[in-house]
Parts: C-alpha cells; structure tokens; sequence
C-alpha cells in the first residue's frame, strides 16, 4: 500500500470519538434525527432508512446476559447475493482434528513476513484452539501479519467474537457501528457477526486474535476486590455511528462455522446511519488495566490479571479468559517472585506484545507466542529461578514488557501448519534444563 493511504487512515484514526463504557447500552446517529424515538421499528423509520436488530443472545436470555443490537441503515442486510465458498487460506476452525493433542511445551516466533498485497483477512493464520464453532464451544488461537488495507471487501464472523490484540503497527476498523483505532497496547473486541474492514495505520502490522465461539467476553467479577479494579468498564470505548455509502462492488466475506464465504454486494454493508443497544465493538487500553497482586507474600494466581472473561456453564469456569501481565510493582516478602512453576488443567496461550516476559529471560520475543496445553509443566527458565532465587527483595518495578495470556477450558490442538511451521523453535524443553538438585537432607 502507499504511504498516502497509510497518513489518510492515520489522520483519520486520530480524530475519532468515543463513547464510553463496557456492557451499556450505547445510542449514536451519525444524522440527526436518524434514530427513532421512542420504538425500535416505526411504521416507516426515519429518513428512509431500514431498522434491523442484530441479536447476539437468544431473546429469552437473562437481561445480564442479553445481547442486541438495532441498526437502521440505507439497506437492510437481508439484501444480498448468495454466498459461495472460498479458500480459507491459513484460516481454520474448530473443531480442531487435523492433529493429535500434543502434551509438548511449544514456542513459536513471530509470523514471516507476509507477500505483498496481504490485508487483515488474508493474514489471518490459525494456530489452533478447542470445542466447536458449530456448538458456540471453545475457542481459537489466531497470529496476523499484514502490509495492505482491505479494499471494497468487509469481513464478519458468524462463528464468534474477535478479541484483535495488535503487537505492531496500528489498525484502523471500519465497523458497522463506527471506526475504532487500535495500537498496540490496545486490545479490540468485535462482536459476533458485526461486519468490519481493517486498514493499516503503519506499513506492516502484525498481531495476535482470540476468536471465542462461547458466551461473549465480559468483565470479571471482583469479590471481595470491591466495586473498582483489574479492567475499569469506563475505559471501553464504543464507537459513533459513521457510515459509507459506497454503490459499486464490495466483497462480503463471511466466516461460517470454520469456512469462509464470500458475496459480492452491490454496496457496502458499513452503512449504519444510527444505532442503540449493547452488542457493540468496544477498544481498551491494557496500560489501563489496575494491577492488583500482593504487598504481603506469595505470587498471586495469574487470574489477578484477567481483563476479560468467557463464562462457561460451570461457575468460575472460563471458556476462555483474557489476561495482561502489565507493569507492575513487586513487593512481596521471602517470595519468590516471577511466576511459580505449574502444571494447569487449563491450557495457557502466551503472546508477548512488547518487551520482555519476567519468567523467561530470552527467546520468547514480541510477536512470538507459547503454548503451555493442560497439565504440561512450566515455568521460570533457568536463568530467571536462579536470579530470582537470589535476589534482594526490595521493591521492584516490572515495567520492560507487555505480555499477555489466553487461557482456556480444553486444551488446544494445533493446525497442521502450526504443528509443521518453520517458525515452530526446536528445543523449547532446553529452557527447563539445568535446573539442578539443590536438596540436601
Ligand atoms: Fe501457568
């Protein structure tokens, strides 16, 4: 793409407002006048425009639960070609059964570089994930890498949500509900079935994609943590309504139980004049995020750090959980401080956004990403036990990196070219060697 359409994007992107809030129920028209008072569906609403409810809960939900949405845009959805199948390129779905389960500790670095020409959907590559999209169980683990705005084709997932963590270079999303700007350190969360472009603020973005086939993402309960704390609702922002009205040829590709299809419209799907409900894309700022951990002993279980959770229908059993190891202050006492080692019935996808992670000192880089499957021992490194082990425990500030987690109910099998790819590191187990034998009875 050229450097004109990147500064385009970028003055756009940087002029953009926002609403305020996770889980309200938002209302923006982008026309005066353009969102019906009052009612949902007037007899003829206004300015010509269709009213149109995009449900992402059963009706009969409970209302803490429930999901909707009104559009009132130029056409209604309803108007299009049929769709047609196409090749999902390095995109896959659950369920995952192109391989067996792997108990293997596994590490990856950063994706290669894309060819020219790759926007946000042909970037898309799929590393692995659990349950099933056709049953809205489990989830997928996605990296991206891109160097080119997608031009007159708009993308949606039917199978779920997309939690878009960018690790470099900034994204512009152009979403039925309006624009959000995304920048690493940012995370973007876009609704099932909510349709959306993805232009580049930066000549080659990459990132990392939690696709969550469950019950949508929602911010963790606090306990005894109080009213305030870890992800602040505040800090959510929803976008304002912001239409196209582009006639002319615009690809709809639509992502259906695991498989891409694809329309061509005869206009673009972005024409959403006005809107109110609650099933709505939202950007956060992980520098936002409230650290709590200990000012007494002991590391704190990671659960600490979830920004966002996916209930399953067992409590406090997540589906999958979204987790930021943030800069933070440590202070514990005779503690050992960088996380303990672990063997965990939940499986644990680590992606570094920046920086560098405090239980591994090298080779797990920005834009790589770890997998530690249910139950596989993990850890500090060797170097990091024993500079940890014999440190002076005076207040310490964590705050060279930006790492985060997605942690879920079932363990994640891989995609054959995630089991298969150059980029896999041989010899991740070497980490763990040397850990001597220091018992002595
Ligand atoms: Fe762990």
């Amino acid at each position: 793409m050229t450097g004109m359409d990147h500064e385009q994007a970028r003055k756009t992107a940087e002029s953009l407002a926002y609403a305020s809030g996770f889980g309200n129920e938002h209302s923006s028209e982008a026309v005066p006048g353009a969102l019906p008072q009052g009612r949902n569906s007037p007899q003829r609403a206004p300015l010509g425009l269709y009213a149109e409810q995009l449900s992402g809960s059963a009706f009969t939900e409970p209302r803490h639960n429930n999901r909707r949405s009104w559009l009132y845009r130029i056409r209604p959805s309803a108007a299009h070609p049929p769709f047609t199948r196409i090749d999902n390129g390095a995109l896959r779905g659950a369920p995952f059964t192109e391989t067996v389960h792997d108990p293997n500790r596994l590490r990856w670095n950063p994706l290669p570089e894309p060819p020219e020409g790759t926007d946000f959907l042909a970037g898309l590559w799929t590393l692995g994930g659990n349950g099933d999209a056709a049953q809205r169980t489990g989830m997928a683990v996605h990296l991206y890498a891109a160097n080119s705005s997608m031009r007159d084709r708009v993308f949606g997932d039917s199978d779920g949500e997309l939690l878009i963590v960018p690790q470099a270079g900034g994204l512009l999303l152009r979403t039925e509900l309006g624009l959000l700007r995304a920048e690493p350190g940012q995370v973007a969360l876009i609704p099932r079935g909510v349709r959306f472009r993805v232009e580049l603020l930066d000549p080659l973005v990459r990132g990392y994609v939690c696709e969550n086939y469950g019950q949508p993402f929602v911010l963790p309960d606090l306990g005894p943590i109080g009213a305030n704390g870890l992800a602040n609702p505040r800090d959510f922002l929803a976008p304002v309504a912001a239409y196209e009205e582009t006639e002319g040829p615009v690809e709809v590709v639509n992502k259906y139980c695991g498989n891409l299809w694809s329309a061509t419209y005869d206009h673009s799907p972005l024409d959403v004049v006005a809107w109110h409900g609650n099933h709505v894309p939202y950007v956060y700022d992980l520098r936002r995020f409230n650290v709590l951990g200990t000012i007494s002993y002991d590391h704190p279980d990671p659960s600490i750090f979830t920004v966002l959770t996916s209930p399953s229908d067992t409590p406090g059993l997540a589906g999958v959980d979204f987790v930021v190891f943030a800069p933070r202050w440590l202070v514990g006492e005779d503690t050992f401080r960088p996380p303990y080692f672990h063997r965990n019935v939940m499986s644990e996808y680590m992606g570094l956004i920046e920086g560098a992670y405090d239980a591994k000192a090298e080779g797990f880089v920005p834009g790589g990403g770890s997998l530690h499957n249910m139950m596989s021992a993990h850890g500090p490194d060797r170097e990091t036990f024993d500079k940890a082990s014999a440190a002076e425990l005076k207040p310490q500030k964590v705050d060279d990196g930006l790492a985060f987690m997605f942690e879920t109910r079932w363990p994640i099998a891989l995609t054959p070219h995630a089991a298969r790819a150059e980029h896999l590191q041989r010899g991740y187990d070497g980490v763990w060697q040397g850990l001597e034998r220091h018992f002595a009875s």
